[in-house]
């Protein structure tokens, strides 16, 4: 997303040395969490694989600047430093057959609620039109609503379920996937929902402390 450069909040290409951040949240957010040689594996022998970071200076909301008498400390304390930015979530998907099959996507708990899922989703979406996929698809547990609601958000639609697709529990996955990427009507929603995106985006920038996660 070219035109959110100048946002608090990056996407780029996934790289080894990101995985210690990665694996933590993939144990957060997933019951199964994939180990750390299969993203190794993804990232240097799967030429189908693409995997992108979102990292952001942003602060969490953890509540500590509501703690008594912090107003006080902050008064004595140095100006801050801008701080490193940090790694909140991720995504990967892979292109096979013209098809982005999203293999995965996850937002650190902290940071959720942001909009930074819905950017690794676009820059997905994105990058995957580029070269030349025409539909994207994934799987995702049925009982999984906030996954379902962000894609039912950008157009997929629910076209097949895998029964018992979870082993940990033997949840069935629903199969969504995207109207033609390509299409004109497709792309308009697109650009409407990235300048949706854009704003809240750009709102959290410049009042970060309206909104907690
Ligand atoms: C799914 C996930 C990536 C969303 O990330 P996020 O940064 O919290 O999502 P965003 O703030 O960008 O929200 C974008 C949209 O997602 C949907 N959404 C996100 N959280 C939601 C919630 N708690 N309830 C309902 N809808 C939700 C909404 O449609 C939202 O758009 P809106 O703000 O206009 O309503 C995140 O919840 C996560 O990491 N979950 C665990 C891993 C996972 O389940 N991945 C999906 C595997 S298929």
């Amino acid at each position: 997303m070219d035109e959110l450069d100048s946002l608090p909040v990056r996407v780029e290409p996934m790289t080894i040395s990101d995985l210690a951040d990665v694996l933590n949240i993939e144990r957060l957010a997933y019951p199964s969490p994939w180990s750390a040689r299969a993203y190794e594996y993804e990232l240097r022998y799967n030429e189908m694989a693409h995997y992108f970071v979102a990292r952001t200076n942003e602060a969490t909301s953890n509540g500590s600047h509501n703690k008594p008498f912090d107003w006080l400390k902050r008064m004595f304390r140095p100006a801050p430093t801008a701080s490193p930015p940090i790694l909140v979530g991720y995504v990967g998907y892979w292109l096979m057959a013209g098809e982005a099959h999203i293999s995965t996507i996850a937002v650190h708990p902290q940071f959720r609620g942001r909009g930074y899922g819905e950017l690794l989703l676009v820059s997905t979406l994105e990058d995957a039109t580029k070269r030349g996929s025409h539909v994207a698809t994934l799987e995702v547990r049925v009982s999984n609503s906030s996954a379902q609601q962000l894609y039912t958000k950008y157009g997929f639609e629910k076209v097949g379920l895998r029964k018992a697709y979870y082993s940990d529990n033997n949840e069935d996955a629903f199969i969504m996937t995207t109207p033609p990427l390509g299409a004109g009507q497709y792309q308009t929603k697109l650009l409407r929902l990235k300048a949706a995106l854009e704003l809240r985006l750009r709102e959290r920038q410049s009042s970060p402390q309206l909104r907690t996660a």
